[in-house]
């Protein structure tokens, strides 16, 4: 089964709209890379500040290659170098997890 690996943030309130802005212009090279599967921005609405990125993966491998190579270049604003802008996140995290069961809707009709 999949595993999933969540970049937990910690953005301060004046900051959330520079990092979702940053998001949203984001270098859109994961969806190209072996073995993802999934991405999700989510923004903290109760129970935390945090905002989480989700990514979903085939293995454990696809995202060790992911990290070494593209996620680096993704990370850099996408000058590969230069001036890159303060990081709007003040603190980050990984977190691992293995798939243990999923779901999705039935196909209709
Ligand atoms: C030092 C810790 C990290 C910080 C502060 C951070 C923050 C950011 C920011 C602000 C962006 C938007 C693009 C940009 O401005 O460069 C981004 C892109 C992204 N980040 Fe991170 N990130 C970190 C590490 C990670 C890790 C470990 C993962 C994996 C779970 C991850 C997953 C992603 C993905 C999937 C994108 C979109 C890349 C694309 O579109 O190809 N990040 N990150």
């Amino acid at each position: 089964m999949s595993i999933v690996k969540i970049n937990a943030l910690t953005v301060p309130a004046e900051q959330r709209e520079v990092l979702e802005q940053r998001f949203a212009s984001r270098a859109g090279a994961v969806e190209g890379s072996d073995g993802f599967e999934w991405f999700e921005l989510l923004r903290p609405v109760e129970g935390t500040d945090q905002y989480l990125v989700y990514t979903r993966w085939r293995s454990e491998e696809d995202f060790q290659a992911w990290m070494e190579g593209p996620m680096k270049a993704a990370h850099q604003g996408g000058g590969g170098g230069g001036e890159r802008p303060k990081p709007a996140a003040s603190g980050s995290s990984v977190w691992s997890f293995e798939v243990v069961q999923q779901a999705a809707p039935k196909p209709q009709g």
